[in-house]
């Protein structure tokens, strides 16, 4: 049977391409194809679109353009920030020590382990409160003289979170530690200042703003020679080998300039359909629990867990009902572990599974929120009683 209606509500994993920004990218795939390297009028004509799309971000972001490396995602972008700055330190005798948190996307946490297990860095993890919060003394307090990097997530993608990272960007600089944050979620929403954010690095992705997917951008602050973790080529100041995506890096440009124009109405919308949510979800669905910060968080997210039910099995329900939601991380579909960054939290695993993701966009209606919450009660209810059947 077709589901009755369709409610996107996953906009933490992906956002659909703003047609203004397919309109944008389309003449760089046949009519600018060079090679931006390329010394002739084809490859010129697009590294002037490359550079114009450069000049474009470091106005939102209040750098320099030369500050900005264009990269295939937010996983390179992290990938590059902490291997490339964690390895520059180190060869300038800094020390090997890295700081991050529990609660970072695996984009960060993955590399920092492999540096850890593979290349003598040693890793600490702060911890971080029952609402995901980095508390700024417990960064004074692990900081130390070899600290060569510090990694905080600035908006978290599992529970929304939002991180004080011009408190903890200024610390980690007393002990003389770089400071990156993954900003991923946070583009669109939040404020991209890297001046005022005091931060060195600044991991971005264009799809979770309207832009394409397979694109992205790390800020690294004006004279930090970062080791390239993609070696190659000497493309963008030999910090990152490979051709340029002509196409996309204008696309994501154009997504920026317009998210950046929106962001107050944005995020208003945002604001008042996340809180129908919460509050929907919250006094309609019994024995559920609002995961993260209530104050502190993004506003176009909702996170939950719901007691007693797995979330599995509650997505496939919802889909099934035509809404689209996720258990924490798009990157983790299909992996039966509990979340870490829940378990961080201080959630036992029995809660950890019942975890339930809900993002707001700017196409996300009233109506829309009182289906998905009618339909998340609904779900919840037959699974409960399906599971009281079996355990009878
Ligand atoms: C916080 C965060 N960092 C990094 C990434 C990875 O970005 P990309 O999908 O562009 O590789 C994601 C994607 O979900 C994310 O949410």
């Amino acid at each position: 049977m077709p589901a009755p209606r369709t409610v996107y509500l996953d906009h933490s994993a992906s956002t659909p391409c703003d047609p203004q920004v397919v309109e944008a990218m389309m003449p760089y795939f046949s009519e600018v194809y060079g090679n931006s390297s390329s010394s002739h009028s084809f490859g010129r004509k697009a590294e002037m679109a490359i550079e114009d799309a450069r000049e474009s971000i470091a106005r939102v972001l209040n750098c320099k353009p030369t500050e900005i490396v264009f990269t295939s995602g937010g996983s390179e972008s992290d990938n590059l920030a902490v291997r490339g700055a964690g390895w520059m330190q180190r060869a300038h005798g800094k020390g090997a020590h890295l700081i991050t948190t529990p609660v970072e996307h695996s984009a960060v946490s993955a590399p920092i382990k492999q540096m850890a297990g593979l290349q003598g860095f040693k890793a600490t993890f702060l911890p971080v409160s029952s609402e995901a919060w980095v508390d700024p003394e417990d960064l004074a307090a692990h900081l130390r003289d070899d600290t060569a990097v510090v990694s905080v997530i600035y908006a978290n993608n599992e529970v929304g979170t939002v991180a004080p990272i011009p408190q903890l960007a200024a610390l980690a600089h007393t002990r003389g530690a770089l400071f990156h944050t993954d900003a991923v979620q946070a583009a669109g929403q939040l404020n991209l200042d890297v001046q005022a954010l005091g931060v060195d690095l600044m991991s971005l992705s264009a799809h979770k703003f309207y832009g394409p997917k397979g694109v992205g951008a790390l800020y690294i602050r004006d004279g930090l020679d970062l080791v390239s973790a993609q070696a190659g080529g000497s493309h963008e100041r030999g910090r990152r080998a490979g051709t340029h995506n002509t196409p996309f890096i204008v696309g994501m440009a154009k997504a920026l300039e317009i998210a950046h124009a929106e962001r107050e109405a944005r995020t208003a919308h945002y604001r008042a359909m996340r809180d129908l949510l919460i509050d929907g979800i919250l006094t309609r669905v019994p024995d559920v629990l609002l995961t993260g910060h209530r104050e502190q968080r993004l506003p176009s997210h909702a996170s939950f867990i719901v007691r007693g039910v797995d979330s599995s099995k509650l997505l496939m329900h919802l889909d099934m009902r035509g809404v689209a939601a996720s258990g924490g991380s798009a990157c983790k579909t299909g992996n039966p572990e509990p979340s870490g960054v829940l378990l961080a939290m201080g959630y036992s695993p029995e809660d950890a599974t019942g975890s339930l993701r809900l993002t707001v966009g700017h196409h996300t209606t009233a109506d829309d929120i009182t289906y998905a919450v009618e339909t998340v009660r609904a779900s919840v209810e037959k699974l409960r009683a399906l599971a009281k059947m079996f355990a009878s």
